[in-house]
């Protein structure tokens, strides 16, 4: 299709971050008529006549509109619409992902789609780039909960963007286990292998899982381990999976609360997951808390370093996660080197596609 002509090479993804640039916007089905002489001039006239009403939305928003009317109805979607229509058996599936983020939300997409779990995949979009593009090829699977975050400063791990942005994950949470659903959130940087669902047994109220490298015993405990050296635990707020409980919402609100105590700050480059670790040491008498198994759900920092470790526990690894590594490229040399990288070849078992 001639419109994959005029997307941006996913090898450099901070090139074009204005999220309602016409340019960054998801849809080039009539580039040629949005670009030509003619309609250029239409369309300036029609800003000159309609100049007194844009103040507060703004020229290139305007244009964007104007250009996919179809899609603009997204901008108005609200997280209840959305969780309702996605939602399979009371249970939705999330992740929050802005532009540069796309490649990956697509290679997950692939892995949950082979577990044929994607129909309760709702994608966060934390811009309006990514709430379009989105819902342009897979109509009602993306929402954005506005206010969007500033998408210049939201991508580097480790800044205050960074963190504002991952911040909001607890509310965007809550929100769902307020509306009654089980929830599982996902980082995008991850793979499905196998079916996390079979691994949520009993009826706990938080499932998570270790991001501690160190080997543990095939049947540890599912208690909450022990503080580590910073008095606090390891558990990575990249997987989790709640219920609607009082006991999860409990730690949703604590982890908000967490986060508000303990803001970002140029010294500590935090992200959002002390002030998680810190809410599972709070609310841990309270609420029923799972450890699942190492072995099926490892954290990059294992998975990726120790070999023997992999080879030992070989066919109960069910999600990979590409942490304990940053930068785009290197994470998807290091998911290609171990055939984790599914968007080459497969990307049209995607419900988005190839991008
Ligand atoms: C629906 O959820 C119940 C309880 O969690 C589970 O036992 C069942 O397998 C699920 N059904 C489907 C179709 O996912
Ligand atoms: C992050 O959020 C804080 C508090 O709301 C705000 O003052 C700051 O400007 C934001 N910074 C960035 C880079 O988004
Ligand atoms: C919570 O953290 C404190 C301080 O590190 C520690 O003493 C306590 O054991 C922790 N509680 C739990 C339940 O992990
Ligand atoms: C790697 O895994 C092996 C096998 O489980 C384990 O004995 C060893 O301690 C691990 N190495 C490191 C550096 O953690």
């Amino acid at each position: 299709m001639s419109a994959f002509l005029h997307q941006r090479p996913i090898h450099n993804p901070f090139t074009d971050q204005d999220p309602v640039s016409p340019r960054s916007s998801s849809n080039s089905q009539r580039p040629i008529s949005i670009f030509s002489p003619t309609a250029l001039l239409i369309l300036l006239s029609l800003l000159v006549v309609l100049g007194v009403f844009l103040p507060w939305a703004g020229m290139p928003d305007f244009i964007f509109s104007s250009a996919s009317p179809s899609l603009s109805k997204w901008r108005h979607y609200t997280l209840a619409q959305a969780a309702s229509f996605v939602a399979k058996n009371g249970t939705v599936i999330v992740c929050a992902v802005s532009q540069p983020y796309l490649p990956f939300l697509n290679n997950w997409l692939i892995s949950i789609s082979r577990q044929k779990h994607q129909d309760k995949v709702l994608v966060i979009a934390e811009d309006y780039a990514t709430l379009y593009k989105v819902n342009e090829r897979w109509p009602g699977h993306a929402v954005l909960v506005p206010p969007a975050p500033d998408a210049q400063t939201a991508h580097k791990f480790g800044s205050q963007g960074f963190f504002n942005f991952t911040s909001r994950r607890p509310r965007h949470l809550l929100h769902i286990l307020e509306l009654g659903y089980n929830v599982m959130y996902n980082d995008v940087d991850m793979v499905w292998l196998a079916d996390p669902f079979p691994y949520l047994q009993g009826n706990h109220d938080v499932y998570f899982t270790d991001d501690m490298t160190a080997v543990k015993p095939l049947k540890h405990s599912h208690a909450l381990p022990p503080p580590g050296k910073k008095g606090r635990t390891y558990i990575c707020s990249c997987m989790i999976f709640l219920r609607p409980t009082t006991g999860a919402k409990l730690v949703m609100k604590k982890w908000i609360e967490e986060l508000q105590v303990q803001p970002w700050s140029k010294a500590k480059k935090s992200n959002d997951q002390p002030a998680f670790n810190w809410a599972l040491n709070k609310t841990a008498g309270g609420v029923d808390l799972y450890l699942l198994p190492q072995a099926a759900f490892p954290t990059g920092g294992l998975y990726f370093k120790n070999l023997t470790w992999v080879q030992e526990t070989k066919g109960m690894h069910v999600i990979i996660h590409n942490n304990y590594i940053t930068g785009f490229e290197k994470k998807i040399k290091r998911f290609r080197d171990f055939g984790l990288w599914l968007v080459d070849d497969h990307a049209l078992e995607s419900p988005l596609g190839r991008l």
